[in-house]
């Protein structure tokens, strides 16, 4: 059986920057990947990544702004952490490889984000979160005698031991569909986000929650659940994103009447407002009748008023896909875009070292919630975040694996999922199928829980989640074989969505104001004296998601009006 110090499930940059961690820390590292590692989601993001780097800035200026950014319900500590950590972070990159723009004195070049009081965005054209992905994994295969690499497995549950500790994890061969249980004196989580259960999403087919619902249903709290991103700026036609980089370098949004209307909702920084604020800028345009396109569904994005050689320089990957996917050259008209489903700022709850509530398991990036995004996540800070944390998580997971002797994880675990997906198999075709099943969660996550939210449309989102729950128990499966079949854990992700669906749901219909991302038609005020504090979800029983509180922590900025 293979034995690890420390096993990591997901190889993004979160999942990669814990290894490297620990493996620099001594420690034996299995990193472990449903998709080979530079087709994980990290290459999404793709404007850049924030540091004070500048001269002229200051890592306190970085967190205020990721504060005011979350609507004071990010946890202040773990905020000046990230924010002072940013720029050595950033250097290492650098000096791993990463290739970052030069400006024309040679210096590393920062462009504007959103929710940013300064320039403080690190960039490589439109294509960061790609470019440091390949560099950290060239440092994965130079540390091949230390980190073995297990890419295409998937995971189908963690490993606990009697005293409840995380000892390892049961995963499949997708290439060949043998089962193995992995032992691990420390597992980190970092597979990443769960966009996919909503529909359309910016986020990769591969976003199916796994180790949220896999730290779940081990038992770890899930925290900020209800706070879902929509980005400001995704295709009308199929949701995928159009970075914000594009307003960073100067990009206008206009409704029908060809208004900049962002005048109105954020006269300071108006397209640079956060996302929160924007998205909900343009869904109203667009519900009050001020919409473009022949359904009135979109906004303008004009990226022509930015000079076409920087476009073509800076921006040149959505060029690419405004040409491939909408049949728009950027450089010549706008774009028709609209407020999509981007990114979870919840996630399992963890301290800033990654570890959750159960001994040996940790969690980083975006599976996690340290809480650094509270209400609302910065463009940017997700990089950011996935390097921090996971770094911290590596080498907290390393230190705690030099005093412990190797876990041997039992094969109980290993024969039950074995069974599980032998049943599955084994589904007559009465049921429905999979995928019809995550189509009509995904319409109906993103008909009810998106940018406006009230409680009757989160309840016939809660009732038809749970409906999906008991289909999703008899939904078949075509494909029977051993080989790649993406068939039979296409249900199992479908599972691990529900599960992370259901959290979103419950902790949408606790939360009983307007806070960041969550904006309550029926309690539109950001309500301090009742809800500045974290919801936490944790599965009570079988299957039902109970709810708990946990309180903000706030070191030196008071909660005030946001304004930009
Ligand atoms: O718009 C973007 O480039 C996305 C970046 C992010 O989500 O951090």
């Amino acid at each position: 059986m293979p034995a690890h110090d420390i096993l990591i499930i997901g190889a993004g940059l979160a999942g990669q920057r814990a290894a490297l961690a620990a493996a620099r820390k001594g420690a034996t590292v299995a990193i472990m990947s449903k998709v080979h590692p530079v087709r994980s989601h990290s290459v999404a993001a793709a404007g850049g990544i924030n540091a004070a780097i500048s001269p002229a800035d200051d890592w306190r200026s970085h967190a205020y702004d990721t504060v005011k950014g979350s609507d004071f319900l990010g946890d202040q500590d773990a905020i000046e952490i990230m924010c002072r950590e940013a720029p050595d972070e950033v250097l290492h990159l650098e000096h791993i490889g990463v290739t970052f723009h030069r400006n024309e004195k040679g210096e590393m070049d920062l462009r504007a984000f959103g929710g940013a009081s300064m320039k403080r965005t690190a960039y490589v054209a439109d294509i960061t979160g790609q470019a440091l992905l390949h560099v950290l994994y060239e440092q994965l295969m130079k540390h091949h005698e230390v980190i073995d690499r297990y890419e295409e497995w998937f995971v189908t549950s963690l490993v606990l031991d009697d005293a409840g500790s995380c000892i390892g994890a049961v995963a499949r061969n997708i290439r060949d569909g043998h089962m193995e249980t992995f032992s691990a004196k420390n597992v980190i989580l970092a597979s990443g986000g769960a966009g996919q259960c909503f529909k359309p999403t910016t986020n990769a087919l591969i976003c199916t929650g796994d180790g949220i619902a896999q730290a779940y249903r081990a038992g770890a709290p899930l925290m900020d659940m209800e706070m879902i991103q929509y980005h400001p700026t995704t295709l009308v036609e199929n949701g995928f994103l159009i970075t914000e980089g594009a307003r960073g370098e100067g990009a206008h949004l206009l409704n029908a009447s060809g208004e900049r209307f962002m005048e109105k909702y954020a006269p300071n920084k108006m397209e640079l407002a956060s996302r929160d604020v924007v998205s909900r800028a343009e869904q109203t345009e667009i519900n009050e009748g001020r919409g473009v396109g022949p359904d009135g569904v979109g906004i303008y994005l004009d990226i022509t008023v930015v000079p076409k050689k920087r476009t073509l320089e800076a921006l040149r990957e959505i060029v690419n896909i405004g040409k491939d996917f909408a049949g728009v050259d950027i450089t010549r008209e706008p774009i028709m875009i609209r407020p999509g489903m981007h990114y979870i700022m919840g996630g399992v709850k963890t301290d800033v070292d990654g570890a959750t509530s159960i001994p040996g398991l940790y969690a980083a990036g975006e599976v996690a919630c340290v809480s650094v995004h509270g209400g609302n996540r910065l463009g940017a800070n997700s990089l950011l975040d996935t390097l921090i944390f996971g770094r911290r998580a590596g080498e907290h997971a390393a230190d705690r694996a030099t005093s412990m002797a190797m876990p041997q994880a039992g094969t109980g675990a290993q024969r039950h999922d074995e069974q599980l997906l032998g049943e599955i198999l084994a589904r007559p075709k009465t049921g429905r199928r999979i995928s019809e099943i995550k189509d009509e969660l995904g319409t109906t996550m993103n008909r009810y829980v998106a940018v406006y939210r009230e409680e009757e449309g989160l309840r016939t989102a809660h009732e038809t989640v749970r409906r999906l729950k008991d289909e999703a128990q008899t939904a078949y499966v075509d494909d029977k074989g051993t080989i790649f079949n993406q068939d039979v854990l296409g249900a199992v992700e479908l599972d691990y969505m529900l599960d992370c669906a259901e959290a979103i749901v419950v902790a949408a219909i606790e939360r009983k104001e307007s806070r960041g991302a969550q904006f309550r038609v029926d309690y539109p005020g950001r309500n301090d004296a009742e809800w500045l504090k974290h919801i936490d979800i944790s599965r009570d029983g079988d299957d039902t998601p109970a709810v708990s509180y946990s309180p903000v922590t706030i070191t030196q900025w008071q909660p005030e009006e946001r304004k930009y």
